[in-house]
């Protein structure tokens, strides 16, 4: 296994250790300027931020569900030749809401297997012009469509599921789940590149219309457009670039069976223990040394739930540390600085790429008055439909 692999032989010359060395990102949202466009300006800002030529780029990972959305698939290729580089290899990677995770993934395990000592990686989505109905209506081709989607259970309804489960076991409240939502806009609010800007309360949660009983309007991540990219190189490369560059430390992907009634409990996601495990062992640390995470709240009861099975808190305490604030950007462990899905958006395709723009602003200064503070060690969790794929990574700062 490359977890074993990347650890156990860190030290041979063939195994380099990776980087993250820039980072870019569209603004999340509505946005009117085509497909590849987002993705071309994302991977530009990356480019920029890493001082380097694009000549200097191997090949590029791009992360896409819907591109037929906006009349291009087969994006790999088509970024490449705008960016100047036709010449270089390309992967198109679709893994759900989890697809920008998994490209990273990838372009990790082939800079880490010495492939290629410079990467970019990118993901984009453009939905939003298609309308609620078409883009509700596609997402849940992503569920098991048989069991799932085709029988009527759309992603709000899937989870709306896990969430009665979880305050019936757990005995929370709709109350708690809503304080999830408040702070995650209070983030967002101080995010520039967010989709919802907009300061709300837990009453303004508990009043916004119910999309599928408990969850309701605020519980929810919105249909957003946008485009992330980041260069993923050797140590080596980013040494002879730059001062200001990340460590990524651990790597861990995991699976849960694809449906919800094909699992044991509704309340916890396998495939996030799964990976978080095995990236906590290549990363030689426990939840506990991690300072701060942008995981995966599509809707506030999976915060809930990543947040425990990341082994942050014990099963069931998680909405006990919301309502301490532990989660708060100035809190123990602050949970979606940028936002999250909730509020600064959930572009599929963008998402997992996004979380590392994240957590590269934040290890290299460059988060603003998001800053989570002190922080060194941050992690990054993105799954696709209910978390049947999943891929954790461990960043350190240098
Ligand atoms: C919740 C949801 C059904 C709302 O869709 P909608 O009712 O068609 O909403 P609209 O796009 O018409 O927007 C209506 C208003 O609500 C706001 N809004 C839309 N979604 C929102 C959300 N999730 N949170 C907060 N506000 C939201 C819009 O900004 C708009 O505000 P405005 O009138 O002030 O401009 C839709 O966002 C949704 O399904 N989200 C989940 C997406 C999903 O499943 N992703 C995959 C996860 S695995």
């Amino acid at each position: 296994m490359l977890e074993g692999f990347y650890r156990d032989r860190w030290s041979l010359r063939f195994v380099e250790k990776v980087c993250v060395l820039g980072a870019g990102s569209t603004k999340y949202g509505k946005l009117e300027d085509s497909i590849t466009d987002i993705t071309i300006q994302a991977s530009i800002g990356a480019i920029e931020t890493a001082g380097i030529d694009p000549k200097e780029i191997q090949a590029g990972y791009i992360s896409n569900v819907f591109g037929i959305a906006d009349k291009q698939v087969h994006l790999g290729p088509v970024i490449m030749s705008n960016l100047g580089i036709p010449e270089k290899p390309s992967l198109s990677i679709e893994s759900a809401c989890g697809s920008g995770s998994v490209s990273f993934r990838e372009a990790f395990a082939n800079v880490a297997a010495g492939f290629y000592d410079a990467v970019l990686v990118a993901g984009v989505e453009k939905v939003t012009h298609t309308g609620t109905e078409w883009t509700t209506t596609y997402f849940s081709y992503c569920s098991d469509f048989f069991y799932e989607g085709g029988a009527g259970a759309s992603f709000p309804g899937l989870f709306a599921s896990m969430a009665r489960a979880y305050l019936t076991e757990f005995k929370a409240t709709e109350e708690d789940l809503a304080m999830v939502a408040v702070k995650n806009h209070e983030n967002g609010l101080l995010n520039p590149k967010a989709h919802l800007r907009k300061k709300i309360t837990v009453d303004d949660v508990m009043k916004s219309a119910v999309v599928a009983s408990p969850l309701k309007l605020y519980d929810c991540c919105p249909f957003s457009d946008g485009a992330s990219a980041v260069i993923l190189c050797s140590e080596k490369f980013a040494k002879e670039h730059s001062k200001n560059y990340v460590s990524v430390i651990g790597s861990g992907r995991g699976g849960s069976p694809a449906t919800l009634q094909g699992r044991d409990h509704m309340t916890t996601i396998p495939s996030t223990k799964i990976a978080a495990d095995a990236a906590y062992k290549m990363a030689g640390i426990t939840a506990k040394d991690v300072d701060f995470a942008e995981v995966h709240d599509c809707f506030t009861i999976a915060e809930i739930v990543d947040t425990e099975d990341l082994g942050f808190f014990e099963k069931g305490t998680g909405v006990q540390a919301v309502r301490e604030g532990r989660t708060a950007r100035n809190g123990d462990i602050p949970i979606n600085p940028s936002g999250g899905l909730k509020a600064k958006g959930h572009p599929i395709g963008a998402t997992g790429v996004g979380q590392v723009v994240e957590v590269f602003e934040q290890l290299t200064g460059k988060a603003g008055d998001r800053t989570v503070k002190d922080a060194q060690i941050g992690l990054t969790h993105n799954f696709g439909a209910t978390g049947a794929s999943c891929a954790v990574h461990i960043f350190k700062s240098v």
